[in-house]
């Protein structure tokens, strides 16, 4: 795919250019991403790998804008995300963005298809639940409605994880590790689960992974490393 093309094709794609994360610490400024340039189509599932620390939890914040940059941009479609106001900052974050994270962070006291509902909620855009028994259905769920999160495996902890991540239909699904604490066949189901979704409804997927299987079956697959991406996998960076 010719990039220039892409970018005029894709009205929501995600284009970071020259970021820089630095965190101040006392004694000592520890430079995590230096200088890191990113496009991503819509549409588009990828892989970022790398070792632990090299940034990837890191770059996945700033793109959900859960954390702030130390300098250069992220545009996302028209958006120039750091230039926006804190009230625009989080409409992007809660109707663009779902975050799956390596734990599924559910609500203990809440069943399955509460917590799948609870983004609904907070956004104050709940009416009903039908949304979420289809999220449910699709990830395979569909006995485990009012099952509560200790009631549930780990790996349909984190599938009820992944429908909440969608009940707000964002563009773009942001996984850190989703399947890092699942055993290997547990986790290639989610992830096929994830790539089932993704061809359905056509989300952006950034996923980062140690998991070089499961990162293999992304269209493209980038290493964090230094600060910088790489390509392994795919066109371009
Ligand atoms: N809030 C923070 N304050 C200071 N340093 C931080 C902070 N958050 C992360 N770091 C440091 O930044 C570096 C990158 O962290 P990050 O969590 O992005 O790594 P990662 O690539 O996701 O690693 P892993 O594969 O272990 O999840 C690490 O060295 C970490 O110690
Ligand atoms: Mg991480």
């Amino acid at each position: 795919m010719e990039l220039g093309k892409c970018i005029i094709d894709s009205p929501n794609n995600i284009r970071i250019n020259n970021l820089y994360k630095a965190y101040d610490m006392p004694n000592d400024r520890l430079e995590v991403l230096k200088g890191l340039d990113l496009k991503v189509e819509q549409g588009e599932m990828i892989a970022i790998m790398g070792q632990s620390g090299a940034g990837k939890s890191t770059l996945l914040h700033i793109i959900g804008a859960l954390d702030r940059p130390t300098s250069g941009s992220v545009h996302f479609g028209d958006l120039n995300l750091f230039k926006l106001g804190r009230g625009p900052l989080a409409d992007y974050r809660r109707s663009s963005i779902g975050f799956i994270f390596q734990f599924h962070n559910l609500l203990p006291e809440f069943s399955a298809l509460e917590n799948v509902m609870m983004p609904k909620r907070i956004q104050g855009t709940y009416t009903n639940d039908d949304f979420g028994k289809e999220l449910l259905d699709l990830v395979d769920l569909n006995g485990r409605f009012n099952h509560y999160p200790s009631e549930l495996s780990g790996g349909e902890r984190q599938r009820v994880a992944i429908a909440r991540a969608l009940v707000n239909q964002p563009r773009i699904v942001l996984a850190d590790e989703p399947t890092g604490n699942l055993d290997g066949s547990t986790g290639t189901m989610v992830f096929n689960l994830i790539e089932k979704i993704q061809a359905k409804k056509k989300h952006t997927f950034i996923l980062a992974t140690h998991n070089v299987k499961l990162a293999s079956k992304c269209n493209r697959v980038l290493k964090l490393e230094n600060g910088t991406l790489q390509r392994i996998h795919g066109n371009y960076v």
